[in-house]
């Protein structure tokens, strides 16, 4: 029987979103219905409602989450109900020429569930990410579903779901930071801050912490980073060359997503250094660099795609991190919300007043 549950709609390009009856239908082969506990506002969830990732209103937001699997479809036996699990964007086939590969990080054939959830009215969704988790329940591929250590508190684990991985899988996978390395990271939301704590985690020698709001400047601090450089006041490429001996940092993660915090990270790096992209453009921005100094100055210039993470490798491990008291990922959850204060929640983000809401259900 098909269930009738409560979910966050963004119905049009800028509209105020809001909550509604969605159906969900029986999961189908190879699917899960999951029942939500926690699924943190992430900044990728107000793009999607600007408009900004596509036209195919209307959505199902919310995508970092975690959860109790509710009931299984035919054929799955990764997970079974009771399991408690994160909800993953990379639910990898196995399949494509990535996979094949070897490269399971970058499958380009993920999946997602069949089936569509709908409105009352028939009206199909799309859920953001594939997830859809703004939501009392939501429909998944069963391998979206990665199961953890429940002891964990779900608005902590969900974090991992999106921001929190793709920040510390920024500077592990993708810009695989090392000891001793000098790490500049641009914006320092939940997703710059996750940066900062996965380059700790590495051991990083100096983490300089980038951004234009002296409260988030102060929160990258407390996150592990060993300066910081407000940019609305201080030239950020001066001032990380001249925390480096005058060169610039190894690895430079831009996590804004905009041409010009690309160029500062550019520009801010080592000869010979890394540029990390884990800030989303939207589709009208442009970057123009000579590109004799994309040659000169050689390295890296890499974009990093859900921190490069392999869901079932780094997702427990990082939840066991958290629980040794490794890394502190419940410094993240700002504030706990419901699922009508989701329109406030990014009002709350845009005013830079949070690192992470995190609806609670
Ligand atoms: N690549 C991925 O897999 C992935 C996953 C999740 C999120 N994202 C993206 O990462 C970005 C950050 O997400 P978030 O949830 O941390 O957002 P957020 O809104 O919480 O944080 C953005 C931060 O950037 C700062 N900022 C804004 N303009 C700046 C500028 N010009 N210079 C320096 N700092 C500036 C803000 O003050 C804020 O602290 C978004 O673009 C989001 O879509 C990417
Ligand atoms: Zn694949
Ligand atoms: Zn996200």
């Amino acid at each position: 029987m098909p269930q009738h549950v409560q979910g966050v709609i963004a119905p049009g390009r800028n509209e105020p979103v809001r909550v509604e009856t969605i159906v969900i239908p029986d999961p189908g082969p190879g699917e899960a219905v999951v029942k939500i506990q926690a699924c943190g506002v992430c900044h990728t969830d107000l793009h999607y409602k600007q408009g900004a990732i596509n036209d195919e209103f209307p959505f199902l937001l919310g995508h970092e989450a975690a959860g109790i699997v509710e009931s299984v479809g035919e054929g799955v036996t990764d997970v079974t109900p009771g399991d408690f699990v994160i909800l993953n964007w990379r639910a990898v086939c196995g399949a494509c020429r990535a996979c094949e590969r070897g490269r399971p990080w970058y499958c380009f054939d993920t999946h997602n569930a069949k089936q569509r959830m709908t409105l009352l009215d028939g009206t199909e969704l799309s859920p953001a990410l594939g997830i859809g988790a703004f939501a009392e329940k939501t429909l998944v591929a069963a391998g979206q579903c990665t199961k953890v250590d429940p002891a964990v508190a779900p608005e902590v684990a969900g974090l991992l779901g999106c921001g929190v991985m793709a920040g510390i899988g920024a500077a592990i996978n993708t810009g695989n930071v090392g000891r001793g390395d000098t790490v500049a990271v641009i914006g320092c939301g939940g997703v710059g801050d996750a940066a900062i704590v996965g380059s700790r985690l590495a051991g990083a020698a100096k983490i300089i912490a980038v951004d234009i709001d002296d409260r988030k400047l102060e929160t990258a601090r407390t996150m592990g980073a060993t300066h910081t450089v407000n940019s609305r006041s201080t030239d950020p490429v001066e001032a990380i060359r001249e925390l480096t001996g005058g060169f610039g940092a190894d690895v430079v993660i831009e996590a804004v997503g905009r041409p010009e915090t690309y160029k500062q990270a550019f520009y801010a790096r080592d000869l010979a250094g890394t540029v990390v992209l884990v800030g989303v453009p939207t589709p009208e921005m442009q970057l123009e660099l000579p590109l004799l100094d994309v040659f000169g100055r050689g390295g890296a210039l890499k974009s990093s795609w859900y921190g490069d993470c392999l869901p079932s490798r780094d997702f427990p491990m990082l939840v066991d991190l958290h629980q040794q008291g490794r890394i502190d990922l419940a410094a993240f959850v700002t504030e706990t919300i419901g699922l009508g204060d989701v329109e406030k929640a990014f009002a709350r983000m845009h005013e830079g007043d949070v690192l992470r809401s995190v609806v609670v259900l």
